[in-house]
């Protein structure tokens, strides 16, 4: 598979939202991958994205929140929709006690904060790299959309 980028800049977190929620628009008619890899610091706006993800799920915004003490959020959409944090968990063993690749495959879509604590890669994951530039403004990279219409669209 050819590996596609987008980067988008976001003006707002309403933007972001927008941003999201395209991307789990795509997500839900797609029937490859459903697992999203979110990278940036702290504050950037990952579970700001999340929320609008999560709403093309039909999963309110209000109850996307920052999941850093559950782990694991489960929402019984269909498919059903794992949010996930990973913040907390700092070794690989932590992630592996929590179960968290147990989620991953399953045929849910699983959104995972802080993926870099995965320490480890997940075949035909989206990646979200958000960098934050200035006040409101944020550098969005997608990477891994199997979809050059989808991409494209991100770019304009
Ligand atoms: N363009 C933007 N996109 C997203 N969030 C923005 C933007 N501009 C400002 N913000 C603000 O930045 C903050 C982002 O918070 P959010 O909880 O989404 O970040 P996070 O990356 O999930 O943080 P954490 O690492 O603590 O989980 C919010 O207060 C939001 O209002
Ligand atoms: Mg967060």
């Amino acid at each position: 598979m050819r590996c596609l980028s987008a980067k988008i800049i976001s003006r707002s977190p309403g933007e972001t939202e927008r941003i999201g929620f395209n991307l789990g628009t795509f997500l839900k008619s797609s029937g490859s991958a459903k697992t999203v890899m979110l990278y940036g610091d702290l504050g950037t706006g990952k579970t700001t994205l999340v929320k609008g993800i999560a709403s093309a799920f039909g999963i309110a915004k209000r109850d996307i929140c920052s999941a850093s003490f559950v782990i694991v959020a489960e929402y019984e959409t269909s498919p059903p929709f794992y949010h996930m944090d990973l913040y907390r968990l700092e070794r690989p063993e932590a992630v592996d006690a929590a179960g968290v690749w147990e989620y991953i495959g399953t045929g849910g879509v699983v959104v995972i904060e802080w993926a870099e604590r995965l320490h480890g890669d997940i075949e035909d994951a989206v990646k979200v790299y958000i960098t934050h530039l200035k006040a409101e403004e944020r550098e969005i990279i997608i990477e891994g959309v199997n979809s050059a219409e989808f991409m494209a669209a991100c770019e304009e």
